[in-house]
């Protein structure tokens, strides 16, 4: 990995770190905070926001992602996810990623910003179906 690609990676944590003190979670009390960069250059921040209803809370990663994508920006290259103790992405979260990229570097880190796991999606998400698997 190149210096800049370490420098991206460490700034993509700090601010999934950062983004995840604004987490809605008055239910789970598991804050998540992810970082996504696309592209363009830009990075979007995404939190786990929570409901009384709870099947309708989404998960961190899934806002950083929408955001990006209803701004057009769909070229979606690396997302860090910072957690407690460095939990993994949902299934749900992982089958929307494989919808823009399965090469998508995926860093997970800790609250410490310690990296737990540092892997690409088609690695996580072994025989995922994608856009090529609809075929009719
Ligand atoms: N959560 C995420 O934000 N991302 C994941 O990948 C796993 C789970 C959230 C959903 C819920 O608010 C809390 O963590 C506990 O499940």
């Amino acid at each position: 990995m190149s210096d800049a690609e370490q420098d991206m990676k460490q700034q993509l944590i700090k601010q999934a770190l950062e983004a995840r003190k604004r987490a809605y979670v008055p239910y789970s009390q598991y804050p998540v905070g992810a970082a996504l960069l696309t592209g363009s250059g830009k990075i979007y921040h995404g939190v786990n926001i929570e409901n009384a209803a709870f099947p309708v809370t989404i998960c961190a990663e899934r806002v950083a992602i929408f955001k990006a994508v209803s701004d057009n920006d769909m070229d979606l290259r690396a997302i860090a996810v910072v957690t407690k103790n460095g939990g993994t992405p949902c299934g749900s979260c992982r089958q929307v990623m494989a919808e823009f990229n399965p090469d998508l570097k995926i860093y997970i880190a800790d609250e410490n910003g310690n990296i737990t796991l540092e892997t690409v999606l088609k690695d996580i998400l072994p025989g995922y179906f994608g856009p090529d698997s609809l075929v009719r």
